[in-house]
């Protein structure tokens, strides 16, 4: 479905992603993991068409994409982005409206509402207060909630679980688990390994923008490169 070639991102004079590849297989949940600085938020910033390809190729659905964030979301694809960005002084339901601007169900919006509060009824009782007010979980949820508001197919989560409280985690995983099963496809940077690998069959690892290591979650699990960099962590 998603598939990156050799993947060259700069970031003015700096090269962040010197060789990055991998792919994503329709349904999967693929994770992206990494030490801070390694080009994680890079990568998925460069498949929304945040930044500009320096070298190598995005395809998603067999076709080359270079392209905008506009069209990246018209094509299915859509990005939590690291922070959550949210508009903290508009209101939840606001924040979730700027997810559809470019949604071909556009004029549906209505029933997009209703289908983002049925996977997160609080936000509809909170959906007129401003989002800055709400809690870390909370506003983690409009912005998964804003992101599902253009129907992905492929959907983008950058740290997700930051400045979340471990029930609201427990929750949000459990809608995630939801909207995977319904058939969206995932790719999931995490900081937090062990939760990582609960949630994806398989992940990559990059370092200094460049993929070190690749495998399924028990391969990587049992991988003593990979146990020595990362297990015990966290
Ligand atoms: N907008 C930017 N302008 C200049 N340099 C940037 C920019 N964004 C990232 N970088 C640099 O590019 C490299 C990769 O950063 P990136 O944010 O992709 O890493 P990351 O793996 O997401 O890290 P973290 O775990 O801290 O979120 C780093 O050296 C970072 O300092
Ligand atoms: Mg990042």
């Amino acid at each position: 479905m998603l598939a990156l070639k050799e993947l060259i991102v700069d970031h003015g004079k700096l090269r962040a992603l010197w060789d990055i590849s991998l792919h994503v297989n329709k349904g999967e949940r693929v994770g992206l993991l990494g030490a801070n600085g390694a080009g994680k938020s890079t990568t998925m910033g460069a498949i929304v068409g945040l930044y500009p390809v320096a070298g190598g190729e995005i395809s998603y659905q067999g076709r080359s994409i270079s392209g905008s964030p506009y069209e990246s979301v018209r094509s299915g694809i859509a990005l939590v982005p690291e922070g959550r960005r949210l508009f903290p002084g508009m209101s939840v339901q606001e924040n979730l409206k700027m997810g559809a601007f470019a949604a071909a169900s556009r004029n549906n919006l209505d029933a997009l509402y209703e289908q983002v509060f049925s996977l997160f009824p609080i936000l509809k009782e909170k959906r007129n207060q401003r989002a800055g007010e709400l809690s870390g979980g909370q506003q983690q949820m409009v912005a998964i909630a804003r992101a599902l508001m253009s129907r992905p197919q492929l959907l983008l989560l950058d740290e997700p679980f930051i400045g979340v409280a471990p029930l609201l985690v427990e929750e949000i995983m459990s809608v995630l688990s939801q909207i995977s099963r319904d058939g969206v496809t995932m790719l999931l940077v995490e900081q937090n390994i062990h939760r990582a690998l609960d949630f994806v069959s398989r992940a990559y690892v990059i370092e200094n923008g460049r993929c070190v290591l690749e495998g399924e979650r028990e391969a990587l699990l049992s991988d003593k490169s990979f146990a020595a960099k990362f297990l015990g962590l966290d």
